[in-house]
C-alpha cells in the first residue's frame, strides 16, 4: 500500500536553529515520537531544506490525501506530537478537523493550505 502522505519538517537555515529564534528540535528524537505516533509504513517523515517562509520557524507541511497544510511556529515537542496525531487520525478518516491549537498554528502558503494566507 501506498503511503498516504508526507511531513516535510523544515530543518533549513532557520527553523530548528537558535541562533534566528526558532526552537533546536532533534531530527532523532522526532523520527521516534513519529514511530510513536504509529505512522511509519502509513505516511512518509522527511526532513527538508528551507521551505520559504523563514519568519513562521519552525515550519511543517503535511501532504496528505492530496490536501496541503501548512504549520508554522511548532516550538515544541507537544506541538509535533499533536501534528502527528492529527495526521494519525487523518490518515484513517481525511475528514478529520483541526483541533483548535493545529488551526492556530495552520495558515495558506505556496500550494494552499488552511488559514490566514501569509502576507
Ligand atoms: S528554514 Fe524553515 S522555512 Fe526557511
Amino acid at each position: 500500500m501506498a503511503d498516504a502522505g508526507l511531513i516535510f519538517t523544515c530543518f533549513g537555515c532557520c527553523c530548528g536553529h537558535t541562533n534566528n529564534g526558532a526552537a533546536r528540535f532533534s531530527p532523532p528524537a522526532m523520527r521516534r515520537a513519529f514511530d510513536a505516533a504509529g505512522l511509519q509504513g502509513r505516511v512518509r517523515l522527511a526532513f527538508s531544506e528551507c521551505l520559504g517562509p523563514c519568519s513562521e520557524a519552525n515550519v511543517v507541511f503535511v501532504y496528505l490525501h492530496g490536501r496541503p497544510l501548512w504549520f508554522k511556529r511548532i516550538n515544541t515537542p507537544d506541538l509535533f506530537a499533536a501534528v502527528f496525531a492529527y495526521v494519525r487520525a487523518a490518515v484513517a478518516a481525511p475528514d478529520t478537523s483541526l483541533s483548535d491549537e493545529l488551526m492556530a498554528h495552520s495558515f495558506s502558503w505556496t500550494g494552499g493550505g488552511v488559514g490566514l494566507e501569509l502576507a
